[in-house]
């Protein structure tokens, strides 16, 4: 399903990127994906797609000290 009409990015491309970056950052999404947010209408969307995706996972400043770890 098309979840970002201006680029074109299926659910599956923003899945893909946000398992590939483990971000919660939506620029970083857009950017794994060779485009950049236009309207921001899906930005939502892409929200949700990360939760999904990245479930429980920590907030991004805990996740960079959990990498540190051995
Ligand atoms: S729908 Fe994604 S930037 Fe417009």
């Amino acid at each position: 399903m098309i979840v970002c009409s201006c680029n074109v990015l299926s659910d599956r491309d923003v899945r893909s990127a946000v398992e590939a970056e483990r971000t919660r950052s939506t620029s970083r999404v857009y950017g794994c994906l060779g485009c950049s947010a236009k309207c921001g209408r899906c930005a939502r969307t892409i929200r949700r797609i990360m939760d999904e995706a990245l479930g429980g996972a920590l907030p991004p400043a805990t996740a960079g000290a959990q990498s540190s770890q051995p």
